[in-house]
């Protein structure tokens, strides 16, 4: 063969293993089995091997043990690894901290006392000890199941493998962050675009031995499941951590007041570059473990912990092109694409530009020089444009008023509660009925919260919806394996994993089904709630009947604004047949019941006048814990009426007329101690 002909051979296969490598190191997702990859490498090898003249730096030969394993054992968290609401400013601080006296209904004044620990940013691992041995260590993962990696952390020095220190409880798993020292990242050939990306893939290393060769660091700083702890805070917590011979933060502090959080953050901002890991903010928990055990959490994150952000990294970059991208929910996203820049170690081609109001109020316009930020995980976005360097030819931005995809005229929602209209501009259409809408449905559909389709990423819900293999989500579970095979990057393996992945979740709770149909306004923790009440598919369906539907309201957390969008859901015929085909298809498994077998069990309960020392939230959700229910109608039904402060006599007047118990405060709690 011709050496032009080979070397373009060889260097197609090298750019199509980069290709995989990216995806599969930058964007956690693979778009090829383990087997293909391998194939492809030894494929380069072979050739290399018998034509000398073949190289390249970025060969499979030079670059040595990149490929992790996905082969790791999934195991379920005890307690879910939970992630971090964010603050940005000293509002979203002051509301943090408002919400807390609010939930534990204390007076405005209260102090509350906070750790406070840098955020690094590295990977969390949860690391579990038994009688004081270091026996499983597993990665976040999604927060409730994460992979088995125990080998690898034993790898790192800082994990001890046995704790003589003592007041060590008998089980607990201990949980903080691995990362690499910016020196020592320095010191890595430049395989990995930031520390956090040397870190994670260092861990995802399927030979033990590759971890051990990037220097691994652990900081210690919460814990999930435990037996026995003696501990009343978290700075106590913290203390022991070191005690017991695990590595802490030195810049972990204890503080009071919001005026001091934001110097310690000041000081933190500035001193960030001197410091040898990277952080992306600072952690403020509630210390008492008492107050963080009534707080709780809200979906998957504590109301007791914030994460209080630094300000972004930002780059100057030319706008390129404005496009209008639509979401799921038909929300019209504009979108500047920016001649790639590199802010903070990420390479940046996209900036959100928010919405049709954002572009007027700050002009911006296609061919502008833009200023972009970029804060850790968050999407970056164009803080200012330099009006100045603008060229004669520079014309506004129009924002259109029809859908770019189906030409359906767009519209702006009222808010009920603002009673304004929202800035965000929608396609009117149904759904199914706009390509761009359904495209993103369906990438909602197979996601990891609704049907968790391992390997069915947003590029193959795109590239199947191209070939006309998928329109609708049923089409998902018919798909013509005999095609795909044949499809460019694909093979006889692949697509019989994703056959599998896919006939895998053909068994599905009713919360992710619902959730995974996409109703606007209805996201997991209102799934969760609707399938708890409604328990099957057919009490589901019959939602779309009027007088069904308005039986939602006695469920806590669903209002007008969800009820309106489920309505509006079912008017939709395409709604219904795609619920209908599905469940021809699919087993939907019946949700069970919330607990009912606490001491609480069938007993209902109502407020009137205000609690001390307990705000209606907490007291709401104490008695829900203990099966109890809350009701909003007085009636003959109802067993207690609670009576605290300045009370409605009305209420009292009705509940004495029915004979419902009228109890205060004081019995209310009498009760709940009894249960315990
Ligand atoms: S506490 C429920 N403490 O931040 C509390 N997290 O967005 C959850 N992180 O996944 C974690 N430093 O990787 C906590 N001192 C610290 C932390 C910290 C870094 C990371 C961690 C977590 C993420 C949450």
């Amino acid at each position: 063969m011709d050496e032009k002909i080979l070397k373009k051979e060889y260097l197609k296969k090298i750019s199509r293993l980069q290709k995989y490598n990216l995806a599969y190191y930058d964007k956690s997702k693979p778009i090829i089995s383990d087997s293909e990859y391998d194939k492809l490498k030894k494929e380069i090898i072979d050739f290399e091997k018998k034509y000398s003249f073949l190289k390249s730096s970025n060969s499979p030969s030079l670059i040595v043990g990149f490929k992790p394993s996905k082969n790791f054992k999934k195991v379920k968290h005890k307690v879910p690894m939970l992630s971090l609401s964010n603050a940005f400013e000293e509002e979203d601080l002051i509301n943090f901290e408002k919400r807390i006296i609010n939930y534990l209904d204390k007076k405005s004044d209260f102090k509350i006392e906070y750790s406070v620990e840098p955020k690094i940013d590295g990977i969390s691992a949860s690391l579990i000890y038994k009688k004081g041995r270091f026996i499983t260590g597993l990665s976040r993962g999604d927060g409730k199941e994460g992979e088995d990696i125990t080998e690898n952390l034993k790898t790192i020095n800082d994990i001890p493998n046995k704790i003589l220190g003592k007041n060590f409880p008998e089980e607990i798993d201990i949980r903080g962050e691995v990362f690499i020292k910016n020196s020592d990242f320095k010191k890595l050939s430049n395989k990995f675009a930031n520390p956090r990306n040397a870190a994670s893939g260092s861990l995802r290393q399927k030979n033990p031995d590759e971890t051990k060769k990037i220097p691994l660091k652990f900081i210690a700083y919460t814990f999930g499941f435990q037996k026995n702890i003696q501990i009343k805070s978290q700075t106590e917590f913290l203390e022991n951590l070191d005690k017991w011979g695990f590595k802490i933060n030195p810049f972990n502090k204890k503080i009071t007041s919001i005026k001091n959080l934001l110097e310690n953050y000041k000081y933190l901002e500035q001193k960030r570059d001197e410091l040898d890991f990277d952080i992306d903010g600072i952690v403020y928990k509630v210390n008492n473990f008492e107050l963080q055990k009534r707080l709780g959490n809200v979906a998957n994150a504590p109301r007791w912990a914030i994460a209080h952000k630094f300000s972004a990294n930002s780059g100057v970059s030319k706008i390129l092109n404005i496009e209008i991208q639509i979401g799921r929910t038909g929300a019209l996203t504009p979108v500047a694409k920016i001649k790639p820049v590199n802010i903070g170690g990420v390479v940046v081609s996209n900036a959100t530009l928010h919405n049709e109001d954002e572009i007027k109020r700050k002009d911006i316009r296609i061919g502008d020089i833009a200023t972009i930020e970029r804060a850790g995980d968050v999407i970056p976005h164009i803080t200012s444009i330099e009006v100045k360097k603008r060229g004669k030819n520079s014309k506004k931005f129009i924002f259109p008023i029809k859908c770019p995809s189906c030409g359906s005229s767009t519209i702006k929602d009222f808010n009920l509660i603002t009673k304004k209209n929202d800035a965000v501009r929608r396609c009117s259409s149904e759904g199914y009925e706009c390509e761009k809408i359904s495209i993103e449905k369906i990438k909602h559909f197979v996601s990891k919260d609704a049907f968790n389709i391992e390997g069915f990423g947003k590029k193959i819900v795109e590239n199947f919806w191209n070939l006309n293999l998928i329109k609708l989500p049923q089409d998902i579970f018919s798909l013509d394996y005999n095609k795909i095979k044949d499809l460019d990057g694909w093979g006889t393996q692949s697509a019989a994993n994703l056959k599998y992945s896919i006939d895998l979740r053909k068994d599905i709770s009713l919360e992710r089904f619902i959730y995974a149909l996409g109703i606007r306004h209805i996201g997991l923790e209102n799934a969760k709630l609707l399938s708890k009440h409604l328990i099957t598919l057919k009490k589901f369906l019959e939602l779309s009947k009027v007088d069904k539907i308005n039986e939602l309201l006695n469920i806590d957390g669903i209002g007008e604004t969800q009820i309106k969008s489920i309505k509006h859901f079912f008017l939709n015929k395409t709604n219904l047949n795609v619920i209908n085909e599905l469940n021809k298809i699919l087993s939907i498994k019946e949700s069970k019941a919330i607990e009912k077998n606490g001491p609480f069990k069938d007993q209902t309960f109502m407020f009137t006048g205000k609690l001390n020392g307990i705000s209606r939230a907490e007291a709401k959700s104490l008695i829900e814990q203990n099966s109890g229910s809350i009701v909003s109608n007085i009636s003959k039904k109802l067993n207690y009426l609670i009576v605290g402060e300045k009370p409605t006599k009305r209420k009292i007047d009705i509940a004495n007329e029915l004979g419902v118990k009228i109890i205060n405060q004081t019995v209310w709690f009498k009760m709940l101690d009894k249960r315990s």
